[in-house]
């Protein structure tokens, strides 16, 4: 492969770089990604040696000669994996091999790789950026070249991939289930694919919002891991795939894209594809250190809100469809008095949504139940200085609406005539989803929802996709996710710059649809529909390997937890909320003074905290022994508050001594334990002799909380406490 290299391209930043060789035939080979090996792009030798460096040797029956692992990779390369570009052109195998290829680099950051295949009459575009922040982006574009007497180009798959290293031999990824989103799973990585898919039409609760390969047993603050996330609310594919041959130099590819139906991308004479952003992430140093460069790289994009995250209430269950304004007078009243900034008036104010089997689609504030409009509510809200929020599912219809009555043909599935039933799909919560796709159907729900942006202007529209799109094909039978997806954007796009500050949140079932694709767009996430504070430990400890604690809804509910079923204390419901964009999501009009009290200093406490929690870097402990913490660290180390958990008894009488990295070794700082609802102490169990630092505080150095650690208290089981770390002078 050195004979035939002509230019060596590198893309560093945070640390990482990305190396790539022109070769003489075909596109760049990827020669490296990882730690930024200090290359000297400019010292041809360097560079040469480093090529000569990686040329592997060739083995008995295989290839005649080593071949190149490039952007996209091939068979025409000697990749005999699953392809960068599958495609064909009316039944034709397109097997590209790339000519003309142009590799555009005006600085370390970006390049463009254009390259053409005149005889299977296509044209790519890759672009690759690498930000300060280490975080990769990977995007193909797919052009037919052919002429319109050509059969379509049909795109089967684009793929992104970096290689692995033969150190990576261990997987995580993610899964979940409705109130049990995000939880971790570990397997070898051996030969073969390990493919995570979704064939759901938005993200999933199941989806993994990273996968990530690393050397064995990495945690979160060690190991050698390499992470990808597609940045796409609709189908999509995270794999592995490491093959007994390697991957060219490497040992194996991390790979993503978007998961194309068959005939979903058919691409006539001059058309183009685009793949989502793919990212990729690797760092020395454990999960903390691939969190924390999404994390700042999330940051860094210009639509990721900078005000203070105001701290909100749900009225969803405190009330659920229960809109009697009474009631919800006094909540929006109590909530005022607790500290309150933001109020979101959740499902059943619009026509016929009584419970959930009607009305979705009809985008009209119901008078039956709202005679005066929505108007006064919002002016309530706003004399207490509140913000308005609003709940609205604009992909979905009811059977049982108005808007379905009238037009049965913008229900997305097989045409009744096909199957002769109602139309549609296996209902999911009694509803279908609406075809954006046809432009009537579009302009219904932009109109309707504009209508109620300028009667009511509410701050936030909290936005939810509450089923999964199966055999989601439009009126013509064609696969129509990839479309509906970009159609969903697009709305939410335009009803922002139509109502300039306008939030959303992405709900879908609680937390199916959380990817940087609809986050592009929206400003939170509703995490998950499980307000359980000891579910939510891990759901959140999860999400956050990806978003940054300020995307992330995370709410005190109820005592009583209604999807578990699980009485839980304030002190736990406080600690779990606490970090992310908080709020609260229970009557607080039925509290007490004492309970009220305490609400009131949880909010207080928040807003103190909120500066360093969404602004720092997220580090966090592995479980030990029923236990476990997590925390925040300011980006100039001067402040920290972590979160110590008892998720369940432990073996240990003694629970021992915490270490605390991430902290200035070399400065001081004063120790206390704080309660999360603001009372003086933390409720620990009073029958034990706790640590002394819990009452008095204590002042440590760096140096000592990393190395030594910190007696952790007794804890009753489902209960923690607040850490507060103030460097001195
Ligand atoms: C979904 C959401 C909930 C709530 C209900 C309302 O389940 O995840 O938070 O808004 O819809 O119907």
């Amino acid at each position: 492969m050195t004979d035939t290299t002509t230019a060596v391209h590198q893309l560093r930043g945070g640390g990482v770089a990305l190396v790539l060789a022109e070769r003489a035939d075909g596109l760049p080979e990827i020669v490296h990604w990882g730690a930024d090996l200090g290359l000297d792009t400019a010292d041809a030798d360097a560079c040469a040696a480093l090529l000569a460096a990686g040329v592997a040797p060739v083995p008995h029956s295989t290839f005649d000669a080593p071949w190149p692992l490039t952007l996209l990779p091939g068979e025409a390369d000697g990749w005999s994996g699953r392809p960068g570009l599958a495609a064909h052109r009316g039944g034709r195998a397109v097997l590209p091999r790339w000519s003309d290829v142009r590799v555009d680099s005006s600085d370390d950051r970006s390049l463009v790789v254009e390259a053409r295949d005149p005889a299977a009459e296509v044209a790519l575009r890759s672009e690759c950026v690498l930000d300060e922040h280490g975080v990769l982006a990977v995007r193909h574009t797919v052009t037919s070249t052919a002429g319109g007497e050509e059969p379509p180009l049909d795109v089967a798959g684009v793929l992104a991939v970096v290689p692995l290293p033969p150190s990576a031999t261990e997987l995580l990824d993610l899964t979940g289930r409705w109130c049990r989103e995000r939880h971790p799973q570990r397997l070898p990585l051996r030969h073969g694919g390990r493919v995570r898919e979704s064939r759901r039409g938005r993200t999933g609760h199941d989806a993994t919002l990273l996968l990530v390969a690393g050397t064995a047993g990495f945690g979160f603050a060690d190991g050698e891991v390499d992470a990808v996330h597609v940045a796409w609310s609709g189908d999509h594919v995270h794999l592995v795939e490491r093959l007994p041959e390697g991957a060219g130099r490497h040992a194996g590819v991390l790979a993503g894209g978007e998961l194309l139906r068959p005939g979903e991308v058919r691409l006539g004479a001059g058309e183009s594809y685009a793949s989502p952003p793919v990212l990729f992430v690797h760092d020395d140093a454990g999960l903390d250190g691939v969190g924390d460069r999404l994390h700042r790289h999330v940051r860094a994009r210009p639509e990721h809100p900078r005000s203070p995250r105001p701290v909100t209430l749900n009225s969803w269950e405190a009330v659920y469809f229960d809109h009697d304004h009474d009631r919800l007078a006094a909540l929006v009243d109590t909530a005022a008095r607790v500290g309150v900034e933001r109020v979101v008036l959740d499902d059943g104010w619009f026509l016929g949504r009584r419970d959930d089997s009607r009305g979705l689609g009809d985008w009209v504030v119901d008078p039956a139940v709202w005679p005066a409009d929505l108007g006064p509510f919002a002016d309530r809200v706003r004399s207490h200085g509140m913000q308005v929020g609003l709940w609205v599912e604009p992909e979905m219809v009811n059977p049982d609406s108005d808007v379905a009555r009238a037009h049965p043909d913008w229900v997305l599935g097989p045409a009744p005539a096909s199957h002769g039933s109602a139309p549609g799909t296996r209902p999911w919560r009694r509803q279908q989803a609406l075809d954006l796709t046809q432009p009537g159907a579009y302009a219904h729900v932009r109109d309707q929802l504009d209508r109620v942006l300028s009667d009511v202007r509410p701050d936030y529209l909290k936005w939810d996709h509450n089923r999964d799109l199966h055999e989601a094909v439009d009126a013509q039978g064609r696969p129509a996710v990839h479309r509906q997806t970009q159609a969903a954007y697009r709305l939410m796009t335009e009803l922002q710059e139509r109502h300039p500050g306008l939030e959303i949140e992405s709900c879908a079932s609680g937390g199916a649809r959380v990817d940087l694709g609809v986050l592009a767009r929206t400003q939170r996430v509703w995490t998950s529909d499980c307000n359980d504070a000891l579910e939510r430990q891990t759901i959140q400890r999860w999400t956050s390997l990806l978003l940054p604690p300020e995307l992330m809804g995370t709410h005190v509910g109820p005592e009583h937890s209604h999807t578990t079923g699980r009485s839980l204390g304030l002190s736990l419901r406080c600690l779990s909320a606490l970090f992310g964009h908080a709020g609260i999501e229970w009557d607080i009009s039925r509290c007490d003074e004492a309970e009220l009290a305490r609400v009131a200093g949880w909010v207080a406490l928040h807003k103190r905290l909120r500066p360093l929690l969404h602004t720092g870097r997220t580090v966090r402990g592995e479980e030990h022994d029923g236990a476990w913490w997590h925390g925040v660290v300011a980006p100039d180390r001067t402040h920290a508050v972590l979160a110590y958990v008892r998720l369940t008894t432990g073996a240990d009488a003694v629970p021992g001594l915490l270490r605390l990295p991430g902290l200035d070794p070399g400065r001081r700082y004063a120790v206390r334990a704080l309660d999360p609802t603001g009372l003086e102490r933390p409720q620990l169990p009073r029958a034990v002799v706790q640590p002394p630092w819990i009452a008095d505080g204590v002042e440590l150095s760096g140096r000592v909380l990393a190395r030594h650690g910190l007696a952790m208290p007794v804890v009753d089981p489902a209960d923690g406490l607040l850490v507060e770390l103030t460097a001195v002078g």
